[in-house]
């Protein structure tokens, strides 16, 4: 179950009904996929080859219609993050930059763990920690940006409206700190 902070406060958010009403604030989509749906072999598993990555989506796929037939998305993949995952440093660089989409940004983790970062209204920049189960979506033009935890590998699927237009735009806000 996601585990909220607010990063001005240090205000730390938990438990299901306090999570759901405080993204339900911000207009944050949450969802909980049972992540014991998976193959034994598949839990929390983040080295995932392609025929994985088809047996996650296969797992899934009643979750992931229902919520594709709610909200409009056209398409849906897997992404998995690991140490061998070339690059990873220099890619979690580019994903820790502050950034707005013309479309919502959902992920549904399903093996690993992961830190969305997002500006709230009212509160200024929340973490929202996500482990496996946990699905959110990042309203439209809201800054935010993704990354890994200390154990740094993840399992997410991704949906999308149109894969082509998802291009992440630079928000510089003067009033974010790490
Ligand atoms: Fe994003």
């Amino acid at each position: 179950m996601a585990v909220i902070q607010i990063r001005n406060t240090g205000e730390t958010i938990s438990g299901e009904t306090e999570v759901r009403q405080f993204l339900e604030s911000q207009e944050v989509l949450y969802e909980y996929w049972d992540p014991t749906k998976l193959p034994e072999s598949l839990q929390n598993v983040c080295h995932l080859n392609d025929e994985n990555k088809e047996q996650v989506l296969a797992t899934f796929d009643e979750e992931i219609r229902s919520l594709a037939e709610r909200r409009g998305y056209k398409n849906w993949d897997v992404i998995a993050l690991n140490e061998d995952t070339p690059d990873l440093e220099a890619l979690l660089k580019k994903f820790e930059q502050v950034h707005t989409h013309t479309e919502d940004e959902v992920r549904a983790i399903t093996a690993g763990s992961g830190t969305f970062v997002i500006k709230g209204e009212d509160t200024g920049y929340f973490d929202v920690n996500l482990s496996p189960g946990d699905v959110i979506s990042v309203p439209v033009n809201v800054p935010h940006f993704f990354t890994l935890s200390d154990e740094r590998q993840v399992v997410a699927v991704r949906l999308f409206i149109d894969p082509e237009g998802w291009v992440a735009h630079s928000f510089n806000d003067p009033d974010f700190q790490k």
